[in-house]
């Protein structure tokens, strides 16, 4: 754990206090509250070069501020919406391969759209207290190229969707909120915007769900250290997406840090924090990739309520499509919304609600068992899911849990439960039945599990389920029980 500390330490003071004094022009910091209301007018050139992606070539064609004719040249089409996509501080001053990607994918699935990288390197790639400040100017920098585009070839501002990534994210919201008039841009998607020193700042310091007419942000990496966290905890948008709690993301684990220093020195620690910040932007190509795998998440207070699968309702709108597929929709709050993911793409999982009533025979003894479910689908199985419930059974009580699974099983039809009874576990539960005495003396106290309640949050289907058996609803350790649907079992009954 102690290495671990350490290490948090050495990434955070990485993006704190990067150590790249090499190349780069030295740019002064000119982002600051007061100066970003630079003269529009007699500015004929930008900082931040716009590169229209061309999918046929994978290549980009740059379109100079004020000079109309560079839209032709590149094949800007005014009848298409916008999609921009502006990156964030950089340590090697080089765009990261995740924009081509990015922008390859908007290309392959909506042909249909202008996609243009947004590049402001040359300010990115600064310690990163000053690329805080460049965001506001590189902000107006968009903002007038909007402007611009509205006024010479009369191309909406509603058409145009910024997608920022870390410092861009809040670059996207400078944009939005420094563009004159009162009608706003279409939208903004914040892709783990960056925490350090935009962290419990003013909604007009940040993205913010006023930049634009719909905002959405994917936290990826809020994991907080001496008080920081790369990626933004607070809600910024109109709909904030947390995968799995959004502190950290599955495959990104630590254990993987030293094999990645081991291979790549100390840019190892780079590629970690780059896993679970840049889960975010993987996680917006994924829904552009896999229009089949559209993963849902669902409105919830915190993650813990979450893991107990109490959140898995869409009713009312509770629950949205993480990604470009998302329902645009402005509430007048921000809200949360979580989901678990798989540690590669595709990321959707299917997640359950499982709700199951124990009644603990062995009075007055908190149970602490461990149980195995093996599910059977229309379409598939899923074979011993392992299950932890976090506070023990005790007495008789409903316990819920969330169970999530990486295939589409098809509707759930049969479910085995099974205690499993390790062999410490086993002992010590024979121990008891001679110790005490129960009642009746023919059968020996044990766990009753009289249904099983499942809510499958992706089709919204509630079902319940009985023990197959009926004269037999005692569970032992070691033991397995089937369960089917109550519906079914009661046919079955009346058949006989
Ligand atoms: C622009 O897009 C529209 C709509 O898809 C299309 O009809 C038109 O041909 C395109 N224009 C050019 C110059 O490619
Ligand atoms: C369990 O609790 C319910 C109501 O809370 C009660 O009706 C039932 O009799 C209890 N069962 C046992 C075995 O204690």
């Amino acid at each position: 754990m102690k290495s671990l500390h350490l290490l948090s330490i050495l990434l955070i003071s990485m993006i704190i206090i990067p150590t790249n004094t090499h190349g780069g022009k030295k740019k002064e910091a000119l982002g600051s509250q007061s100066q970003h209301s630079r003269t529009k007018k007699d500015q004929q050139s930008l900082e931040t070069k716009f590169q229209l992606y061309t999918d046929t070539t994978g290549e980009a064609c740059q379109i100079l501020f004020n000079q109309l004719e560079t839209l032709d040249k590149c094949s800007f089409n005014a009848s298409l919406p916008l999609v921009m996509i502006v990156h964030g501080w950089s340590v090697d001053g080089i765009l990261e391969s995740w924009i081509w990607k990015m922008a390859a994918a908007l290309k392959s699935q909506h042909k249909q759209i202008n996609v243009i990288i947004a590049d402001w390197l040359t300010f990115a790639h600064q310690h990163y207290p000053i690329a805080v400040q460049n965001t506001r100017y590189i902000g107006q920098e968009i903002a007038d190229f909007v402007e611009w585009l509205e006024k010479s070839i009369q191309f909406s501002r509603s058409n145009v969707h910024l997608i920022g990534y870390s410092l861009g994210a809040h670059v996207s919201g400078f944009a939005g909120s420094y563009i004159s008039g009162t009608n706003k841009i279409g939208r903004i998607t914040g892709l783990d915007p960056a925490g350090p020193l935009f962290e419990g700042m003013s909604p007009t310091d940040r993205l913010s769900p006023d930049d634009a007419n719909f905002v959405d942000a994917i936290h990826t990496f809020t994991k907080q250290h001496m008080g920081l966290s790369v990626g933004i905890k607070q809600p910024v948008a109109h709909f904030d997406f947390y995968p799995n709690g959004g502190t950290f993301q599955p495959g990104c684990h630590f254990m993987h840090v030293y094999n990645h220093i081991a291979q790549y020195g100390i840019t190892g620690i780079t590629q970690t924090v780059k896993c679970a910040h840049e889960r975010s932007v993987h996680l917006f190509i994924d829904s552009l990739l896999h229009e089949d795998k559209q993963s849902t998440a669902y409105w919830c207070n915190d993650i813990n309520t979450f893991d107990k699968g109490l959140c898995l309702s869409c009713r009312k709108n509770r629950c949205n499509t993480l990604g470009y597929n998302i329902r645009e929709e402005r509430l007048p709050k921000s809200r949360k919304l979580f989901l678990k993911t798989r540690a590669r793409m595709p990321f959707k999982v299917y997640h359950y609600q499982f709700k199951i009533h124990f009644i603990n025979e062995i009075q007055g003894k908190k149970i602490d068992p461990s149980f195995s479910m093996s599910l059977t689908g229309t379409k598939e199985d899923a074979k011993n899911l392992p299950i932890t419930l976090i506070e023990g059974i005790n007495g008789n009580k409903t316990y819920s849990f969330l169970i999530t699974l990486d295939t589409d099983i098809g509707e759930l039809l049969m479910i085995k439960f099974k205690w499993e009874g390790t062999a410490v576990w086993k002992n010590i539960w024979d121990k008891f039945q001679t110790i005490i005495p129960w009642t009746k003396g023919t059968r020996r106290p044990g766990l009753i599990v009289k249904t099983i309640r499942v809510k499958a949050g992706e089709t919204q289907q509630k079902m319940t389920f009985c023990s197959q058996s009926t004269d037999n609803i005692h569970l032992y350790p070691a033991q397995e029980k089937t369960f089917v649907r109550c519906e079914d079992r009661l046919r079955q009954h009346k058949r006989k």
